[in-house]
């Protein structure tokens, strides 16, 4: 018989026919006469209770039944008694696929730093099914925007020779022997016998490809792996992590803040369509969370923050405007920031930001015009020591996007990388792009797991990619 998903019955509730599912044991509970189980195939959120009269199993089987087993089991379809669950399965035959002795999670809440131990094992549960549910929804809808917008897809490398961000974090790659590097005399490696005859590594943005792809294709996005060996500890950096970057020609900042807010609005508002019984399950165990937690404030339920974000227009300031809010702020005055804000020119941190955010305008914020001092060499020169930056803050995120207006001035460009000590040799391929039929455009860049983490509601970043990669951590 051909197994349906726990999800296209409880959607169907096909009364009185015979079924076939499979999936695994959450939870069994057993009187002489009657088996119960709960199970779960990762479909939907909820599982399938399943009844059968206990004579027709054998104490093996029963014994085997354990929260974790695999089970196929067919039976019929009825409505259930009890006010739990509108449907529940009569089975007449329970197989068991694969046993599960000494299986590590109990039908009990356990700690997301235990789950992250067992990492292979977390799917599992419900918080990581709606997780994972909700990031492939969000993934989904990203595509979805951008190719209704007339985008085009666009893959760019992985490995690279080239630091698109300036900031020297990378994973090397090289098929060296580490033991026997060649090295000059001056002590440096010699990469010219390495596999792609000079120093490469892993990407940290596609962006200076898609910026070449959209001066040809008009409107591009990338959607890719990123790596960044930046040694930060915190619930909101990977090493490993997901971004989608679109780049636009003949967009200004303006329409690139546009772009960033319709995109976030349009993304979070499919999630909360396709998804309501994952988030609604996220919002409860966000509020109980909440509840245990000591100053025991009532946090703003999940499906609440959602809907506002989408409702309300985001703020726009200026990084001066920013900085002069910032300096007045209580935290400031009271000394509370860990780096306090006493000069324009500073960069701001996730407190700054999350105050902007969460205290100050309690609602998302995009700040524009940053320092050029302390941002990337690719973005558009403006008098006054600024560029054409846009930073899109969210409240317990923090910056969720950052992009800009590029330079598409050669010789402002090119002055700008001598400023910044960069080589223009290894970049002669993106300054043509000024060269020949250089415009205007624009682009950003969203970290994926931040976004998930915000429609999630979930705290730790770790927890809403698969696999998470983090400095010391590269299990599974
Ligand atoms: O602000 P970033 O560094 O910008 C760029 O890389 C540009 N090239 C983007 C562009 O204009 N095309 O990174 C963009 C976003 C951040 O706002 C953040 O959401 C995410 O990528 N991000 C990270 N997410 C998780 N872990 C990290 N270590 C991240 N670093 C950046
Ligand atoms: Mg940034």
């Amino acid at each position: 018989m051909q197994r349906k998903t726990i999800k296209a019955l409880l959607n169907s509730k096909p009364i009185d026919t015979t079924v076939c599912v499979k999936g695994w044991v959450r939870t069994k509970r057993n009187s002489k006469q009657v088996v119960f189980i709960m199970l779960n195939d990762g479909s939907t959120i909820h599982s399938l209770q399943v009844v059968m009269d206990a004579n027709q199993l054998t104490e093996e089987v029963l014994f085997q039944i354990t929260p974790g087993a695999s089970l196929v089991i067919t039976g019929t379809v009825a409505t259930s008694p009890g006010g739990e669950q509108a449907i529940e399965l009569h089975a007449s035959q329970i197989e068991v696929l694969g046993t599960a002795p000494n299986y590590p999670l109990q039908p009990k809440r356990h700690s997301l730093e235990f789950l992250r131990e067992i990492a292979h094992l977390r799917f599992r549960t419900n918080t990581f099914g709606a997780v994972f549910r909700i990031r492939h929804a969000t993934s989904y809808a990203i595509h979805h925007f951008f190719h209704t917008a007339g985008f085009t897809y666009l893959h760019t490398p992985i490995i690279t020779g080239i630091d698109a961000e300036g900031a020297g974090n990378m994973f090397g790659v090289s098929t060296l022997n580490p033991s026997q590097v060649p090295k000059y005399p001056d002590g440096s490696v010699d990469f010219t016998t390495d596999f792609f005859g000079q120093k490469t590594s892993l990407t940290v943005s596609g962006q200076l490809e898609a910026e070449a792809a959209a001066l040809g294709l008009g409107a591009v996005y990338t959607f890719g792996p990123t790596f960044r060996a930046e040694n930060s500890n915190t619930s909101r950096h990977l090493a490993e992590f997901w971004m989608v970057e679109p780049e636009v020609a003949f967009n200004d900042l303006s329409d690139n803040i546009t772009l960033a807010e319709t995109f976030l609005k349009y993304v979070i508002q499919f999630v909360l369509e396709h998804c309501p019984d994952d988030l609604a399950f996220l919002q409860k165990r966000a509020a109980e969370a909440q509840a245990k937690q000591a100053n025991g404030l009532p946090a703003v339920p999940l499906l609440e923050k959602l809907h506002k974000v989408i409702a309300d227009e985001f703020t726009c300031i200026t990084y001066t405007e920013a900085i002069d809010i910032l300096k007045h702020s209580k935290p400031n005055q009271k000394k509370k920031f860990a780096y306090p804000i006493q000069t324009w020119g500073c960069d701001l941190q996730s407190e700054h930001e999350r105050y902007l955010v969460e205290e100050h305008f309690k609602k998302p914020v995009v700040i524009t015009h940053y320092p050029s001092e302390i941002k990337a060499f690719y973005m558009r020169q403006e008098g006054g020591n600024t560029v054409a930056a846009m930073d899109v803050l969210f409240p317990g995120i923090g910056e969720i996007i950052g992009g800009s207006q590029r330079e598409e001035r050669l010789d402002k460009l090119t002055a700008v990388m001598q400023q910044k000590g960069m080589s223009t040799e290894a970049l002669q391929w993106y300054l043509d792009t000024r060269r020949l039929g250089t415009i205007p455009h624009s682009g950003f860049g969203l970290g994926l797991e931040r976004l998930v983490l915000f429609i999630s509601g979930m705290d730790n970043i770790r927890d809403v990619i698969a696999f998470p990669r983090t400095p010391g951590h590269a299990e599974f």
